[in-house]
This record gives C-alpha cells, sequence and structure tokens, in this order.
C-alpha cells in the first residue's frame, strides 16, 4: 500500500511535510518526501489534501466484555475505535467479573486477537474485584499481558493500599491509571458544583473531589517511584497538581477526554454548542451524564491548556457504551457515560483546531505518542513506532475539513449514548488501517449504512 501526497504528520520523526508512505507485510516501509515514482507492484492511496498520521492509541476505554455484551463487544467497539481512527485501544478491567486475575486477562487478550480488527491491550484492576481491599497479583497481570492497572469507576480510596500498588508499579514499570474521585466528598453528587446543578437541582459536587485524591497520589508517587498516570483530569486544579508533580520530576503523567477538553457543565442546560452552530438539545439530558462530570469553562481553559504545554500528553476517549435503558432514567439514576471513540477525532477538531485553540499537530501527538509513552518499552515492543521504518502500519487519512453530522444510529458501538446527536462535526477519518490491513474506510459507511458488531 502506497499512500500518497499526503500531509504526514509522525510525532515519532518529529515530520510535518507533504509525503508518502509505503506499507508492506504490515509494517511501515518508508516515509520519503513526496514526489517519488510508485513502488511496483503497491496499491496506491491518493491522499492530497489529507492528513496521514500513526493510528490513534486510546488509554482508556470500556468494552464491557465479558458481561455486559448487549452494551459493547470486543468486536463492535473494535470497530467503533477503527472507524474514529484509532489502532490500539485499552481496554478497561470494569467487565463481569472484572480483571482481576492473569487467567481473565489473558482470556481478553485471546478475545480481542479473534474478534477485533485493531489492537486491543488489556488492563488488569488494581484491587481484587475492584473492591478497594486487597491488592490484586499485578504481577501476574502483568505477565499476562496487562499494560496497566486500574479500578476505573472507582478511586483506590485506602492510601495504604494505593502506596502499596505504587511501590509494586515501581517495580513492574507498569503505571497505575487513577480514577481520582473522593466518593466522601461526592456524597452521591452526578454533576459539577455551579449554576447548572443548582438550576436543575441536581445533586452537586465541588473540584475538591478529584483534586484531594490526585494531591495524595501524587505524593505517593514521588516517594515510591511508582507511575501515577492521571485517568480523564477534569479540572483547573488537577492540571496544576500534574504540572508541579512533573515539574519536580515526579512519574506522573495525565490523559484528558475529548469532552472535557471541549463541553462545559452549561450543556446540561442544553447549551451543547452554540459557537460550532449546533442545535441546542434538552436539558438535563442524560447523555451528559459523565463520571467525572463537566466542569466549567475555566477548567475547560485550564485543560486545553495543559494539553498545549504537555502537561496532560494524552488525549483518552473513556469510551464508555451504555445500553439505550441505562440512560432513560431520571439524570441522576442514569449510569454514567459517553460513548466516544467515534465522534472524538471530529470533535477535537471542530472545538479545538478549527476554533484556533490547538494545532493539528499537536493533537495528532496526543492521540499518538503520548499515550504510546505511558505504555514504555509495551509501546515499543508492540511496534508502535510511528511512521518510522519497521513500525507496525498503523496509520489513519483524516480529512481535517470534511463536515459530517453525528447519527447514533450509525455508530459501530452497540452504545449510542452521545450527546452530540444531530450535530455537525469538521473532521473526518477517512481510513484506518491496522498492521497494514483496511480496517475502516468511509466508502464502506457509505455502501453500508447500519452497522452490525464484528470484523468489518
Ligand atoms: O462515566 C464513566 N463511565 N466514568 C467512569 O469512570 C466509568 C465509566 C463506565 O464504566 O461506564
Amino acid at each position: 500500500m502506497y499512500i500518497t501526497g499526503g500531509r504526514v504528520i509522525d510525532p515519532w520523526q518529529g515530520l510535518d511535510a507533504v509525503a508518502d508512505v509505503l506499507l508492506q507485510d504490515g509494517l511501515v516501509r518508508w516515509t520519503r518526501s513526496a514526489g517519488g515514482d510508485a513502488p511496483a507492484g503497491a496499491r496506491t492511496v491518493d491522499a492530497r489534501g489529507m492528513i496521514v498520521a500513526p493510528g490513534f492509541i486510546d488509554l482508556h476505554c470500556h468494552l464491557r466484555e465479558p458481561g455486559q455484551e448487549h452494551k459493547e463487544t470486543i468486536a463492535s467497539g473494535g470497530l467503533a475505535a477503527a472507524r474514529g481512527g484509532f489502532t490500539t485501544v485499552c481496554a478497561m478491567p470494569n467487565t463481569e467479573p472484572a480483571i482481576d486475575t492473569p487467567e481473565r486477562a489473558a482470556d481478553v487478550a485471546r478475545r480481542a486477537r479473534e474478534t477485533a480488527p485493531i489492537r486491543v491491550l488489556p488492563i488488569g484492576t488494581i484491587t481484587v474485584g475492584r473492591a478497594g481491599r486487597q491488592l490484586a497479583d499485578m504481577t501476574a497481570l502483568a505477565g499476562a499481558g496487562c499494560v496497566l492497572f486500574s479500578d476505573d469507576g472507582a478511586a483506590v480510596i485506602d492510601p495504604a493500599l494505593m502506596r502499596r500498588a505504587l511501590s509494586e508499579s515501581a517495580q513492574l514499570g507498569i503505571p497505575l491509571s487513577q480514577h481520582s474521585e473522593d466518593p466522601q466528598i461526592l456524597g452521591g453528587a452526578v454533576a459539577h458544583e455551579g449554576e447548572a446543578a443548582a438550576q436543575l437541582g441536581l445533586p452537586a459536587g465541588p473540584a475538591s473531589a478529584e483534586t484531594r485524591i490526585i494531591e495524595r497520589d501524587v505524593a505517593l508517587a514521588a516517594e515510591t517511584g511508582g507511575r501515577l498516570h492521571v485517568a480523564h483530569a477534569s479540572t483547573a486544579g488537577a492540571v496544576e497538581l500534574i504540572r508541579a508533580a512533573r515539574e519536580g520530576g515526579a512519574p506522573v503523567t495525565a490523559e484528558a477526554t475529548p469532552h472535557h477538553l471541549t463541553l462545559t457543565d452549561r450543556a446540561l442546560l442544553g447549551e451543547r454548542g452554540p459557537q460550532y452552530g449546533w442545535p441546542s438539545g434538552p436539558a438535563a439530558d442524560t447523555s451528559l451524564r459523565v463520571n467525572p462530570p463537566l466542569r466549567a469553562q475555566q477548567d475547560v481553559d485550564a485543560l486545553v491548556q495543559g494539553l498545549t504545554d504537555g502537561v496532560i500528553t494524552a488525549i483518552a476517549t473513556d469510551h464508555a457504551p451504555h445500553a439505550a435503558e441505562d440512560k432513560a432514567r431520571g439524570f441522576a439514576e442514569a449510569a454514567p457515560g459517553i460513548s466516544a471513540i467515534e465522534t472524538a477525532f471530529g470533535l477535537l477538531m471542530t472545538a479545538l483546531v478549527h476554533t484556533g485553540r490547538l494545532d493539528v499537530s499537536t493533537l495528532i501527538t496526543r492521540l499518538t505518542l503520548g499515550p504510546a509513552d505511558v505504555l514504555g518499552a509495551r509501546a515499543e515492543a508492540e511496534g508502535l513506532r510511528g511512521l518510522t521504518p519497521g513500525a507496525s502500519a498503523d496509520v489513519v487519512i483524516l480529512d481535517p475539513n470534511r463536515a459530517w453530522t453525528v447519527r447514533a444510529d450509525r455508530f459501530a458501538s452497540r452504545g449510542r449514548n452521545t450527546p452530540l446527536e444531530g450535530c455537525t462535526l469538521r473532521g473526518m477519518v477517512i481510513e484506518t488501517f491496522a498492521a497494514g490491513r483496511r480496517v475502516h474506510s468511509v466508502m464502506d459507511d457509505a455502501a453500508a449504512p447500519t452497522r452490525g458488531a464484528g470484523r468489518p
């Protein structure tokens, strides 16, 4: 496969130039400045006017298998990922049962190899059953292929346990992805403490529910040398704590989600994005119920600044598909989460790049090299080395300008829970190649308006 004439952005090479890329036998053969002759026998893909980049890497998604296959499967979520431009995703372990033994982790990896069109890497729990009482056998989980540890959906509350987990992490060289929300401060809150929650009469919680956990964990990471990765950072205070920790040399990284980077709690009042021409939505729409909750504009601004500065080095989707009945309840009772992986690129382009808040090469870096660096040696071992010779041929072709309107009934994901229904996004994933295989193409989608699960 010979991809010609595109604007190639490869953070691994510091490359942002019109270039040609040759894929062969599942690997990148080379990336060269544009204009050479087509290699004999190669199929040519004309990428003029497009961006060509390494496939995106998602450190945080929920694929629900085993146990909640009515919400998502590794196959349907893998296909959704491919459509979103992701060629590697890390699957959160809050399945049923939770991924807290090496056998279960190996089972996820096997199902992924058999059914997903892209690379799915398992995440193991920090504690047995995610119950926060007893450490899981992290060494055995690492041996079974886990790339991160997380009790996501819940924080590890016990500080002594978290300290031991970080010590283990230091030994294993594998980060802990902590869901930083203190349930005692939250006390059942379902929205950010602010005007929107007050107007709607929703139980609301403060930013300190997040910052208190991060503050503690940063100190524990610095003491133990354990690698702390802050999942879905959502507040200005979190950005400042992470900034100070990194400046002080603590082994701390962080991710932010597309929704926390682009939407505020005003969306709960129906104001999803009038500045983008989006229609207003219903008030207290349960598709906006998410943990941590959507925050204030100043928090969004701080996250975007953190993304620009490199305090937040990864964008992770927190793709959290739910069934319609899980959302067909009152706001407080609805299941938290957004089916986010298919809209991530379009949303980020529309709200951050086309508004001039972020340049597109930084966006690509935070979707590729940033997450690969969190995975460290494991990313190297998987061939996640951008578009350098010998890297896994994981490549996306992106149209930065093409507009499309979100229709959840056309998602590959079984989760149709998006707050962006009917919104027009500018920026589209045209084609996705995983290990050299075309796993998504908009041409195919046009021919197949309704999607099923499984291999494309
Ligand atoms: O909104 C969320 N949904 N946040 C989480 O941390 C968990 C996730 C889920 O599993 O649905």
